[in-house]
């Protein structure tokens, strides 16, 4: 069946299956200087200027920390049954090392009791992108040390949380912490060194190892550990072998230096091949990748859009379109020779080509390459500019579309024989969007951002009705 046609019969979903949204801490916190939380890379990176749209910061962002039992609420009247969010590891342990702070870690506690007092099953994501600036001042994720530290954080938060949180998720996107962050610069702590790049993604890989092992010494052997990967579907122009080579070598940088050592043990020969003018590897220890290869329960996946990609013309300028905001340093080390192109097709506001076929995709690959795991959407959504109407409400129908068609996508795959137990919607609400600020509106519920109120937009509606009831309303029924 064609993506954009119709299902004819009613898309239903197995009983148990998870109706999520996601967050991160620094996106909905706010609260930056409370309770002894110091800053982290992107506090600092949000405040230097030039780096992040119109300047905007995460200082207030939508007061979540003030407001976390209004926004649990919200999402028990919309009828989800999950919630993804991360830790703010600067709030929990702000040198980066050392004892907790318990009122840091309490915020946490209050939450989680709280969702699990509405019926919502919370999952913990341990690292999305705030690292505490002290260890990137000691040199950040292209030094070991950082690896050792956040095990150590690891097993503190395992240990405050682990009774009453089953899913737990290491890190979030690593490819953007190291790739964005320490190769094109355009995320904290907005370095531009290649061979840092590759160094951040081994002690990135090693990290989540180590946290892994860490975890499971903390909590009881029921709780899940996931990594969420934001794992490309990587498309070639042609079936050439020019084209077929450079599809290849991004899909090693953006996928398999991540998923080969966490599902495999091991680095795709192509990849240390196509960066041995980059960097000779020898940051990699004996036992590293045997400590990053852990057994997992289950594997999130992050998917917005394809990338498509050829063999660049030499003579010709390389277009930068792979849709990671505009740097002149690439994040791809070792890809001079590669070109990124615009997916055709209709787009989201960030400039993303909407195709439901590659989350499907997506999963039928990763059930594949790491048989045995549950599988979670932990990010899928839309940014929209929606605006609220004379009568108080927004509609954004084309995020509703963007939701249907991927959950269909979602839902073939498990007919598929794919073991998707759940999906997160990014995102519970507008948020701070990186480096893009406060302009890019993924929620399924609005912000006034001069008041912080929520309203929920049409989309919330029918994402609730599909929670409750298990089978997607048809697009149109809001
Ligand atoms: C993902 C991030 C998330 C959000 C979405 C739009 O890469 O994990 O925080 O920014 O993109």
């Amino acid at each position: 069946m064609p993506d954009s046609a119709q299902p004819v019969t009613p898309v239903t979903f197995p009983p148990a299956f998870l109706w999520g949204a996601a967050t991160s801490a620094y996106q909905i916190e706010g609260a930056v200087r409370e309770d002894g939380r110091t800053p982290s890379i992107w506090d600092t990176f949000s405040h230097t200027p030039g780096k992040t749209a119109g300047g905007e910061t995460g200082d207030i962002a939508v007061d979540h920390y003030h407001r976390y039992r209004d926004d649990v609420a919200l999402m028990a009247d919309l009828g989800l049954n999950a919630y993804r969010f991360s830790i703010s590891w600067p709030r929990v342990q702000p040198t980066g090392r050392g004892p907790a702070v318990q009122v840091g870690l309490d915020f946490y506690r209050r939450l989680v009791d709280e969702l699990l007092d509405r019926g919502i099953k919370p999952a913990v994501t341990l690292y999305h992108w705030d690292l505490p600036q002290e260890l990137e001042d000691a040199g950040g994720w292209p030094e070991r040390e950082t690896a050792l530290r956040f095990a150590e954080y690891a097993q503190i938060v395992g240990e405050a949380l682990g009774d009453r949180v089953e899913q737990w998720i290491t890190l979030n996107e690593p490819w953007c912490s190291a790739f964005l962050g320490y190769g094109s610069g355009v995320h904290a702590p907005g370095r531009t060194e290649p061979a840092a790049t590759l160094r951040a993604a081994h002690h990135l890989n090693l990290a989540h190892g180590l946290g892994t092992q860490a975890l499971r010494s903390a909590m009881p052997s029921r709780n899940s550990v996931a990594v969420s990967l934001n794992s490309s579907v990587v498309r070639a122009v042609s079936q050439n072998p020019a084209d077929l080579a450079a599809a290849r070598k991004v899909d090693d940088l953006a996928n398999g230096v991540f998923h080969g050592p966490m599902l495999h043990g091991a680095y795709p020969a192509t990849l240390l091949e196509a960066t041995s003018s980059v960097t000779d590897w020898s940051f990699v220890l004996d036992g590293d990748l045997r400590t990053a290869h852990q057994p997992l329960d289950a594997l999130g996946l992050n998917y917005y859009t394809p990338a498509l990609v050829s063999a660049a013309d030499a003579a010709q300028e390389s277009p930068r379109a792979d849709g990671h905001g505009a740097s002149a340093h690439s994040p791809w080390p070792g890809a001079d020779d590669v070109a990124f192109h615009q997916t055709p097709g209709d787009r989201t506001e960030m400039g993303w080509t909407i195709d439901p076929s590659g989350l499907h995709e997506l999963i039928m690959r990763y059930s594949r390459e790491a048989p045995g795991l549950a599988l979670y959407v932990t990010e899928n959504g839309a940014a929209y500019d929606d605006k609220v109407d004379a009568d108080g409400r927004v509609h954004d129908p084309e995020r509703i579309a963007y939701l249907h068609s991927h959950l269909a996508a979602v839902r073939r795959a498990v007919t598929d024989g794919a073991d998707v137990r759940g999906y997160y919607l990014w995102s519970l609400m507008d948020n701070f969007e990186w480096a893009y600020g406060y302009g890019k509106r993924f929620g399924a519920v609005y912000v006034d951002y001069p008041t912080l109120a929520r309203i929920p937009k049409s989309s919330a509606h029918w994402y609730g009705r599909a929670a409750r009831t298990g089978e997607l309303p048809p697009p149109d029924a809001a």
